[in-house]
């Protein structure tokens, strides 16, 4: 791996515990304004000291976050359609790598629709991406979208979708938590991070379901809906944080929770 390459891997994911917290608040792109997202520098600026990477659109970038941060960006640049529309998988690159590069990013992010309507355009958008992210030594993270189809969240469609989009050349794959989930990891030669879904019924549902997949083989976190939509969304990330970092169980990491709750201080030393 070259050095640019390397160092940005690097940047995101700890090389202690060699996995990461991703922030992810790029919803927008097609949700619009989602709840609690709604003034997005609000909610993103306490974030932030927690995040080992943020993921977000060029727009909500340049608008909601601070250029002096050092926080690793992982940018969306696919998009192109909306929650109006019932086909979610018509995406296009939205964003220039000429443009990632001038804003600094550590990585770039697109969503492949596997089964969809618009399959092959997005498998081919993402070798075409990974060509010039991998010229400007950039790695590219692809994003096994289901748009509508929760219910496509198993190990044998997670399994194909995450394989497929390795063999493209991602060199990290955003995917959901299923039940089978090493199935979905065995297949995968490089690091799967977790999306969170839609907000669940409480913090514990949403810190079992990091542990489980981390412990199931997954390098992190790419998680959004259930830190910002949480009421106590930087104790969340913090507990968050001891699943992915320090080998935290559950009941652990609700110590985290309920500890910052009640003295949230700010930020000393992250792991
Ligand atoms: C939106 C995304 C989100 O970043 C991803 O779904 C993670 O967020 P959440 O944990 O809220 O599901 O890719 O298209």
């Amino acid at each position: 791996m070259d050095w640019g390459m390397a160092n940005r891997m690097h940047r995101m994911f700890s090389p202690a515990s060699g996995n990461t917290v991703m922030l992810a608040v790029d919803h927008g792109y097609f949700m619009g304004p989602t709840r609690r997202l709604e003034d997005a520098r609000a909610t993103i600026a306490p974030l932030v000291p927690y995040a080992d990477a943020l993921a977000l659109t060029r727009g909500l970038l340049r608008h909601s976050v601070d250029p002096t941060t050092s926080v690793p960006i992982v940018l969306r640049v696919s998009g192109g359609s909306t929650i109006l529309k019932e086909d979610l998988s018509h995406e296009a690159v939205t964003t220039s790598m000429e443009e990632a590069v001038r804003l600094n990013v550590s990585a770039v992010a697109l969503s492949v629709f596997v089964g969809a309507p618009h399959e092959h355009e997005s498998l081919v958008h993402l070798s075409e991406l990974v060509d010039d992210a991998e010229a400007a030594g950039l790695p590219v993270m692809a994003i096994t979208a289901v748009g509508k189809e929760l219910e496509k969240r198993d190990a044998r469609y997670l399994a194909l979708a995450c394989r497929v989009s390795a063999e493209l050349g991602a060199r990290i794959v955003k995917t959901y938590y299923c039940d089978d989930f090493s199935k979905v990891v065995e297949g995968c030669p490089v690091p799967l991070v977790v999306a969170g879904g839609p907000k669940l019924d409480s913090d514990e549902a949403a810190l079992t379901l990091a542990r489980h997949a981390i412990d199931e083989g997954a390098h992190g976190i790419d998680m959004g809906r259930n830190i910002w939509q949480s009421d106590h969304p930087v104790a969340m990330l913090k507990a968050l944080r001891a699943i992915v970092h320090e080998k935290a169980t559950v009941r652990e990491a609700l110590d985290v929770l309920n500890g910052s709750k009640a003295n949230p201080s700010p930020r000393a030393a992250v792991t």
